[in-house]
């Protein structure tokens, strides 16, 4: 049995979908399985924080989301014999990176429990993923000019279900104990393109038009909280034609190659136009 956390989310659910296409027993974990829409061949248990001993009974490996890790629920993994976690950390956490930024802080918090947790695992750092291009999906069902920060911010976003390919990989092959993955998409492209990108798979003409950060931030990213808004901020403006990391870990694991994003874009039409 594996145990999937964020079985809701953009990559836990195209993990859920692959481990059950390859015939393997799932156990789902959200927070609130009644709008969770989880496959029905699925186990969909609660997350429960509080009693992680009703989470893995059965269980051998875990896929982990740094905001449900904690040591008693790794504890509790390891009581009920899970031998391996699979944690989707994040690309932040490299040489030279500031450690007090609140995202790093998150994911080496989750790294560091699960080194100290006994457990074998494997770490997988994605960086920017090609989902955060939803946050200007309103703006696209309502009209055709987008307004957004930084147009000319670079990076290599990654398409959710590559990164679930590779989780697929590190679960059910053997040889992937203790190895960090770092994942990227294939090719740089800035945020005025992927708008642009977004466009074409609709077969509309989109405008991004540059706004104040400061002033449009708290607007185009509620879900934020106030006090790391700035420094998300930071680490866009960082972005600004700097050529972002581009690896080739995804074929290398996969044996496919990573996704484009105007891949990406057509497989998210339906997200983009008015229902
Ligand atoms: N966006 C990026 O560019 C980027 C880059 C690198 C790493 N990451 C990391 O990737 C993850 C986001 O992945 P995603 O886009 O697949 O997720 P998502 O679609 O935002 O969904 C979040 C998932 O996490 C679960 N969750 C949230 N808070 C939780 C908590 N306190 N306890 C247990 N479960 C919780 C939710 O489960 P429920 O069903 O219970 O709501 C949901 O399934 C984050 O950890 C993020 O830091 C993101």
């Amino acid at each position: 049995m594996i145990v999937v956390t964020g079985a809701t989310g953009n990559v836990g659910r195209a993990l859920v979908d692959r481990l059950l296409a390859a015939g393997q027993p799932v156990r789902a974990l959200t927070r609130d399985p009644r709008r969770a829409a989880l496959p029905a061949s699925a186990d969909v248990v609660p997350f429960r924080a509080d009693d992680p001993d009703a989470l893995f009974g059965g269980a051998t490996k875990l896929f982990l989301y740094a905001q449900a890790c904690s040591a008693p629920l790794l504890e509790a993994a390891r009581a009920h014999g899970v031998r391996h976690v699979v944690l989707l950390s994040s690309g932040v956490i490299q040489e030279g990176a500031d450690e007090t930024h609140p995202i790093h802080v998150m994911h080496a918090t989750a790294e560091r429990q699960i080194h100290d947790s006994g457990l074998a695992w494997t770490f997988l750092r994605p960086n920017a993923f090609a989902t955060n291009a939803l946050q200007w999906a309103p703006q696209i069902r309502a009209g055709d000019t987008v307004r957004g920060v930084y147009a000319g911010g670079l990076s290599a976003p990654i398409h959710e279900d590559d990164i679930a390919a590779v989780a697929e990989r590190v679960l059910l092959d053997d040889g992937h104990e203790g190895a960090v993955h770092r994942l990227t998409g294939p090719e740089a492209i800035s945020n005025a393109d992927q708008v642009a990108a977004i466009g074409r798979a609709l077969g509309r003409q989109l405008t991004f038009v540059e706004t104040d950060p400061a002033e449009a931030a708290p607007e185009l990213f509620p879900y934020v909280p106030p006090q790391m808004l700035e420094r998300l901020m930071q680490s866009f403006a960082a972005t600004v034609g700097v050529p972002p990391e581009i690896t080739g870990t995804v074929e290398k694991v996969t044996g496919a190659p990573a996704r484009t994003f105007a891949r990406w874009a057509h497989d998210h039409t339906a997200d983009f136009r008015t229902p």
